[in-house]
């Protein structure tokens, strides 16, 4: 068993803009993680069936040792955050809350967009986060207002690698738009594939609207959780997926811009409850 190693998972290679994270700020921490390539998008997915696919997620990352789960992945943070808590030997970590306070603090006139897919989008749990966030902030209280939109093509377009492409463009023009129109200053990138979107994301919305990206809160909040990076060599990053492994290598390699290599293919057995 790796002394201190953190479960991290996506239902993608969405989740990477926060492993990535994990790895440059924490080097050498240890840590695994999972992409269920085999089931992306979970956007499109019913709560249900998400439920079902983190549980059997969650529940490999801790037989393999994991000490601390964490949901890179705000569908499942959304929907199973409370639900893997509830039998986790671990501490998890969902990453809605701190983004969602961070987008409370960095709004000056109380309008925030929140981009997710279209599950996340309706599950209420940023416009629920940011309420909180704000009444303990308590000068914003009730004042702020969160606009979700559900993007459905973001995610497909990032697994295959369009994060500059025309089609990208004419999506992020389409899900920004109204946003834009609705004078937003914060922007919350409720999705950990849309990080890679970034630069067109600032092109259409100018750099006069704050982008929160929730994966830089995730370093603090594992420190919060009482994990601390283990008192050994740098170990390096093990990847784990469910479908093609070399697809997954070669697309994490292009869109981290460092080479990911070693992947290796899990079946967890969770396809069979869920449609294909
Ligand atoms: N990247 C995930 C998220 O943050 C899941 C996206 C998807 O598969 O639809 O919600």
């Amino acid at each position: 068993m790796r002394p201190g190693l953190i479960g991290i998972f996506d239902s993608g290679v969405g989740g990477l803009t926060v492993a990535d994270r994990v790895r440059q700020e924490l080097p050498g921490a240890p840590f695994l993680y999972f992409g269920d390539t085999a089931h992306v998008p979970y956007g499109n997915r019913s709560a249900e069936e998400v439920r079902h696919l983190v549980s059997a997620i969650a529940r490999h990352l801790v037989a393999s040792g994991a000490q601390v789960l964490v949901m890179a992945c705000n569908t499942s943070s959304a929907l199973a955050l409370d639900l893997v808590r509830a039998w986790s030997p671990v501490p998890v970590i969902g990453i809605i809350e701190a983004a969602s306070r961070a987008a409370v603090q960095a709004t000056r006139n109380g309008v925030v967009g929140v981009i997710a897919n279209p599950l996340t989008a309706g599950s209420g749990a940023y416009e629920e986060a940011c309420a909180r966030a704000s009444s303990e902030a308590g000068e914003r209280a009730g004042g702020v207002r969160v606009l979700p939109v559900g993007c459905p093509r973001l995610v497909p377009l990032v697994e295959a690698g369009e994060v500059r492409s025309p089609s990208a463009r004419a999506a992020l023009l389409e899900y920004l738009g109204p946003l834009r129109d609705e004078g937003i200053d914060t922007l919350v990138l409720g999705c950990t594939h849309y990080p890679f979107l970034v630069p067109l994301i600032t092109e259409i919305l100018g750099s006069g609207v704050r982008i929160i990206d929730p994966a830089v809160y995730v370093v603090a909040e594992l420190v919060k959780s009482g994990w601390f990076p283990p008192n050994t060599e740098e170990a390096l990053p093990l990847y784990q997926v469910s479908g093609e492994p070399l697809d997954f290598d070669r697309m994490a390699s292009r869109l981290l811009g460092h080479l990911v290599t070693g992947t290796t293919r899990v079946d967890l057995g969770a396809g069979a409850c869920v449609s294909s």
